[in-house]
């Protein structure tokens, strides 16, 4: 009997999603006897039951493409804008998955995704997830789909910044996307040769990278490329932050409460001007002049890299023939070579952060590179 498969692309977008796709839509064709639904927009378009048949037709030429034919949204099935309020829409979410007589829903996403699609499944609904996110943080797999593509742009942007940075003996800080996890800003500092790379799970003091780059200064190497990483803090900002969230566990009412949070909150909402805060800093205490570029949504834009093109073919492909077998349940993880299931529920409310004993680290220390530590 033909199963229905249902999919979903949900989070922020990255390159390979769309070979993802066709790796699933191709082989439910050719190999076996399914029929994959693509639902729009993420969870919205399943509420809204907003979808196209992915067929031959549909998926033709979509390989080399960026972002996903069927877009994305960050909409969360438990808490979701409606009629200008946050609700619980996964009963309307159910009703689409019986209406079209799926059997299975494939959400392809990232940490938030994996919970969401979690939720579907305490409401009966069988789901397997794919890995996706540039930051490369989802739990239980080794990399995820498009980390590879802007690792290969955030390298590019550091070799173009080279030029620029020696030219005018200057010092360029590079922000690198990645949420709270360093794998991008890290991978790209070591492939482009950073001279101090700052990611989340290190806390830098300003101190440390400005002897580090007078140091090279005094070699001869007159200007200095700083790779940082969105989530990176300074040593007092971590001190700061901790002390807010203890504060958050130690209140003894709701009001105290309330006013942790606020706090919390207030110091959040600072975060994004940092990397020129630390560029101003830097600035004083090297007496060289500081730039910073912010390389943004680039990193998530256009081609997906050959691996990425190969990682989606590989995850669709696997998820479809997992499918075809009966399983549900789980994420496709990559573990070395190999694409393999994990239960969905090891993967969700976690993350993967850079361990510190990570062969990355000791790599940037062996070459010289400054980590802000
Ligand atoms: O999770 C991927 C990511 O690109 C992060 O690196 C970044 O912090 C975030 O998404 C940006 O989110 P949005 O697309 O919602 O602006």
């Amino acid at each position: 009997m033909t199963k229905n498969v249902g999919v979903l692309t949900a989070g922020g977008d990255t390159p390979g999603l769309n070979a993802a796709l066709r790796g699933l839509g191709k082989s439910a064709e050719y190999r076996y006897d399914l029929q994959l639904v693509g639902f729009y927009d993420g969870f919205r378009g399943l509420l809204q039951d907003r979808c196209i048949l992915l067929d031959e037709t549909s998926l033709s030429g979509i390989l080399t493409l960026g972002g996903t034919i069927l877009g994305t949204s960050r909409d969360k099935p438990k808490k979701m804008l409606v009629g200008g309020k946050l609700q619980d829409m996964r009963d309307a979410m159910v009703e689409t998955y019986h209406k079209h007589r799926l059997d299975v829903l494939v959400c392809i996403g990232g940490g938030g995704t994996q919970k969401n699609a979690f939720s579907l499944m305490e409401k009966g609904l069988n789901i397997v997830t794919l890995p996706k996110t540039i930051d490369n943080d989802i739990a239980n797999t080794d990399v995820t789909l498009g980390f590879d593509t802007a690792l290969g742009i955030a390298t590019d942007a550091i070799d173009r910044l080279h030029s620029t940075a020696h030219s005018h003996h200057r010092i360029i800080i590079v922000e690198i996307m990645g949420h709270n996890a360093g794998w991008l800003a890290l991978g790209a500092g070591i492939a482009g040769g950073a001279d101090v790379i700052l990611i989340p799970e290190i806390p830098y003091d300003p101190e440390n990278i400005a002897k580090a780059i007078l140091e090279r200064s005094r070699s001869g190497k007159h200007f200095s490329i700083v790779a940082v990483s969105e989530g990176a803090m300074s040593i007092e900002d971590r001190k700061r932050e901790t002390q807010l969230m203890e504060d958050i566990s130690a209140a003894k009412n709701k009001k105290d409460k309330e006013k942790a949070n606020e706090e919390l909150l207030k110091f959040y909402s600072a975060q994004p001007g940092k990397t020129m805060r630390l560029a101003d800093d830097l600035q004083k205490l090297t007496g060289l002049e500081a730039r910073v570029t912010i390389l943004g949504y680039v990193q998530r834009g256009g081609t997906p890299s050959a691996r990425d093109r190969l990682l989606g073919s590989q995850l669709g492909g696997a998820a479809v023939a997992l499918i075809a077998e009966g399983s549900s349940g789980i994420m496709v993880a990559v573990k070395g070579v190999e694409v393999k299931p994990v239960p969905l529920k090891s993967v969700v409310d976690k993350r993967r952060l850079v361990p510190g004993n990570h062969i990355w680290l000791d790599t940037a220390r062996r070459v010289g590179t400054c980590l802000g530590d």
